[in-house]
């Protein structure tokens, strides 16, 4: 479909998943930066909202946590779904001042020191999972690799004890990458319990992992109620995973599709390597919308919002802004500058920004050491969600490269920087 075909009753379509499983989002997007930018949608299924799909609209309202608040949700839920369970309770839902003291926590913790320790063991899972994957040849590389590499380091920066983790890594992937609803929602409900378990382990005997960090935080002179921590760690949990798990294996796609860009990261690892893991974050875009809520009447792009209206900052479309980014549709792993937005932008910007860079480093570093040859198996299969964008399977043949695929630690540990 051509871009003049779109009219406004086509932005409806934003809020429907086949959307994003067959369709390409993309031309609609573009339609929409230069038709209506910012745009009301009606209440249906969802609420009532607005749509924001330029880059400056955007960074408008992740810049301005004031005016736009995150607390009562950040993402699109449908009305029959009621209120966001970790509304004012989680580091993501909540405003100043208890943001500040959430984020302070758990910033605190991804501090250079930890995230060190953390990288020695990333470079280890990076390289048993492209090591197992090699040897089996014919993968599937979303389930395969990308989910392996993020769920054990989310399991490590948790401080999940060694005996549980194959539990909650099972738990973990049937919850967020398989299955059917009911099942996925059982084995969240596993999750959830387990987390209420180990908190209050955690308490009793706390450790130098980010649990026992919550779980002994105190705020207004209090410690957290139990609820409010493990919610706060199913959201380390999933923002740890699915959103790693998805750029890496859209990235590894989009370098399949440009066989010159592959060549140039392999070409010259060191030098390409940050350019291209921002490229990758920009062109997967992991987290299709943010949403906020308005604390006053504002003017976004000429459109007045009023107080309580919901905004929803498209970011996947923002980072396709050619007013922002030269040849935006265009795959291009040395864009630099790159002022992309995947990982939100103000208050709010992602706290595991060091901790995703370094875990697609790790995998891309490993994959161009122990595989020779990469290629398409079948047909990429796309999720239908509205939240989260990108692949639901990959499938992929690698052949190994020559030699044993094996470098010395220290050499990964350079390569780290
Ligand atoms: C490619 C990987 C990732 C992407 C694309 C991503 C994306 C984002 C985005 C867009 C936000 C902003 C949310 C907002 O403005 O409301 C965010 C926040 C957050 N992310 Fe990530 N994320 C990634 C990796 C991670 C990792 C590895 C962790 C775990 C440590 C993590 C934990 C969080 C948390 C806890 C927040 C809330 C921060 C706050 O509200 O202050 N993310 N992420």
């Amino acid at each position: 479909m051509t871009d003049h075909t779109y009219t406004v009753d086509d932005i409806g379509r934003l809020v429907d998943g086949e959307t994003y499983r067959h369709g390409n989002p993309f031309p609609l997007w573009r339609w929409m930066r230069e038709n209506e930018p910012v745009v009301r949608h009606e209440p249906g299924v969802f609420p009532a909202f607005w749509s924001l799909t330029r880059h400056d609209e955007v960074k408008q309202v992740l810049r301005d946590a004031e005016t736009f608040s995150s607390s009562s949700g950040i993402l699109l839920r449908p009305l029959a779904h009621g209120e966001d369970p970790g509304s004012d309770r989680t580091l993501a839902l909540s405003d100043a001042p208890r943001h500040q003291a959430l984020r302070g926590a758990a910033a605190g913790w991804f501090a250079p020191r930890n995230l060190r320790r953390l990288g020695d063991f990333l470079d280890s899972a990076a390289y048993a999972a492209v090591r197992s994957a090699v040897e089996a040849t014919r993968v599937d590389f979303v389930g395969d690799l990308a989910a392996k590499v993020p769920i054990e380091v989310v399991c490590s920066f948790l401080g999940i004890p060694d005996e549980d983790r194959p539990s909650v890594v099972e738990w973990s992937t049937e919850a967020f990458c398989a299955g059917t609803a009911e099942e996925r929602s059982i084995a969240h409900l596993e999750i959830l319990d387990y987390f209420g378990d180990l908190v209050e382990r955690r308490r009793a005997a706390p450790g130098d992992d980010l649990v026992s960090v919550l779980a002994t935080l105190t705020y207004q002179g209090a410690l957290l109620p139990l609820d409010d921590v493990v919610l706060n760690c199913d959201n380390l949990l999933v923002g740890g995973t699915e959103n790693v798990r998805l750029a890496m294996s859209g990235g590894m796609l989009a370098l399949l599709r440009r066989p010159d860009q592959l060549a140039l990261l392999r070409a010259d690892f060191d030098q390409v390597v940050n350019t291209a893991i921002d490229e990758i974050l920009r062109w997967t875009s992991s987290a299709t919308h943010i949403m906020r809520r308005a604390t006053r009447d504002v003017e976004l792009g000429g459109r007045r919002v009023r107080r309580g209206e919901l905004v929803v900052c498209w970011l996947s479309s923002a980072n396709r802004d050619p007013a922002h980014f030269t040849d935006a549709d265009v795959f291009d792993v040395r864009r630099s500058p790159n002022r992309h937005l995947a990982l939100g932008a103000g208050p709010h910007y992602c706290v595991g920004t060091q901790l995703a860079k370094l875990e697609i480093r790790a995998v891309l570093r490993e994959l161009l050491a122990q595989v020779g040859d990469i290629r398409l198996d079948g047909e990429p299969e796309y999720l239908d969600s509205i939240v989260v964008n990108g692949l639901r399977r990959l499938p992929l043949r690698l052949t190994p490269a020559g030699g044993d695929g094996s470098r010395p630690r220290s050499d990964l540990t350079a390569a780290r920087g």
